[in-house]
């Protein structure tokens, strides 16, 4: 008698093709969809190199034309021509999950996935693992690095819940200590790279072993110099540097081969704009010996010694892992050059004018080296979550309000599709206001 798998064996390779040779077929052909979809829809890429890409429009999207979403710091969207594939996958998968939950179908499919997580993230395909989301692999590091009792872990005032509690859960269950200290957001406008580095570096002491920090932070959108703060750190005996790449890849370039990072941690569901529920853990071969898998499903024997030991959990929605290859190959087709000219540009744009209106105040670095797609500007004397309540209730603009070491502001996250008029509309809102 066959197992299941053997089955699918047999079947994909022929044999009983009357099951296996269409479910490979189906999907190879949603993918070549997916890939026709692309070339139409986004050519400039298609003929990489024959000209400037060209920025995505609203059009690319399923947002609501009725509000103006400036909050893509939280959550991004989905574009239209991945959703389309996504629903594809989902209904080849559900026309018989037997035959499409595992295995054979899948396999190449989901490697490609990873080749081009590993691309965008400058490191070795076997150096990532396909996960939920970032703080998934946050839990993965502090369940699973070997630390000694005493062994300290760092970060500062700006790291994200996501990336600090799995570290203060695992703290009295392991015996290692966390350390938290604050960060002068107050001054963060006229820090410099230098300052920003030394402020981390002076809090290390001979127990830091492991230095966590984001790339860029959700708060301020503070871009750290992540790869002077891993030399750094580890001149100084840190071990591990663990980075939450939550809010940074698809928005900022992200080199991970050279950078001296052990640890990248993301969630494509922000500016990769995947399906929601898609993570990214960049785990430096070096290192992952020393890191235990936190679960470990029947899948166990088989990833042995592979980067795949980290995300095994049994049963998983394969249909979304594929639309989150799809939506890695349409961020390429932007390119880092085209993506970092337009942020610059807009932040800039915002940075001036708020500095140049009575009653803004800038709360992010002024210098782009240390600045993002992601803002700060507070409005003086008006409660973030007022502003943001009545911002939406009366003229449908999102954003996210932010409070934090005496800042008091609106979060403001525009993406590439942004069109200028929902930044114009929040500040028109704000100046007939108050
Ligand atoms: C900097 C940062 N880290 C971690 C997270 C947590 O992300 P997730 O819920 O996708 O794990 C967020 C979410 O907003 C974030 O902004």
């Amino acid at each position: 008698m066959h197992s299941r798998r053997t089955f699918l064996r047999t079947a994909a390779g022929g044999a009983a093709a009357a099951t296996g040779a269409p479910a490979l077929a189906a999907l190879a052909e949603a993918r070549s969809w997916f890939t026709s979809e692309l070339a139409s829809t986004r050519p400039a890429s298609a003929a990489m190199g024959s000209g400037a890409p060209s920025l995505p429009t609203p059009d690319d999207y399923l947002l609501d034309p009725e509000i103006q979403y400036l909050n893509h710091g939280s959550i991004g969207t989905i574009p239209r021509a991945v959703h389309a594939a996504h629903r594809r996958y989902l209904e080849i998968c559900e026309s018989n999950p037997w035959l499409y939950m595992w295995d054979e179908p899948w396999i190449e499919p989901l490697e490609d996935v990873r080749r081009r997580a590993a691309d965008l993230l400058g490191c070795g395909v076997h150096e990532m693992a396909l996960t939920h989301n970032t703080t998934e692999g946050f839990n993965l590091l502090a369940h699973g690095l070997e630390l000694q009792p005493g062994d300290e872990v760092l970060y500062s005032s700006l790291n994200h819940p996501g990336a600090s509690n799995p570290w203060t859960h695992m703290a009295p269950i392991r015996g290692f200590r966390v350390r938290r200290f604050d960060f002068p957001v107050q001054d963060l406008p006229g820090l410099s790279s230098e300052e920003v580095v030394e402020l981390h570096l002076r809090e290390i002491t001979d127990r830091t072993r492991v230095l966590v920090f984001p790339h860029v932070d959700n708060l301020v959108g503070l871009r750290h110099p992540m790869e002077a703060l891993a030399r750094g750190a580890k001149a100084r005996g840190v071990e591990v540097v663990a980075v939450d790449g939550a809010q940074s890849v698809a928005m900022i370039p992200v080199e991970l081969a050279s950078s001296g990072v052990d640890v990248y941690a993301a969630s494509p569901h922000k500016w990769v704009q995947s399906p929601k529920g898609l993570g990214l853990l960049y785990l430096r071969e070096e290192i992952q010996d020393r890191v235990h898998p936190m679960w470990v499903s029947s899948g166990q024997p088989g990833a042995a010694g592979t980067i795949r030991r980290f995300e095994d959990y049994g049963t998983r929605n394969r249909p979304e892992v594929m639309a989150l290859g799809d939506a890695l190959a349409f961020q390429d087709t932007i390119g880092d050059e085209a993506r970092t000219a337009h942020h610059r540009n807009v932040w800039a744009g915002v940075r001036d004018r708020v500095e140049a209106t009575a009653g803004l105040l800038w709360r992010s670095p002024r210098r782009w080296e240390l600045s993002t797609a992601l803002y700060n500007v507070e409005v003086e004397g008006v409660p973030s979550p007022e502003l943001s309540s009545r911002l939406w209730e009366e003229e449908r603009i999102v954003f996210r309000p932010i409070r934090i070491g005496g800042i008091d502001g609106a979060r403001l996250s525009p993406n590439l599709q942004t069109p200028p008029e929902a930044l114009e509309a929040f500040f028109r809102a704000v100046d007939q206001r108050w």
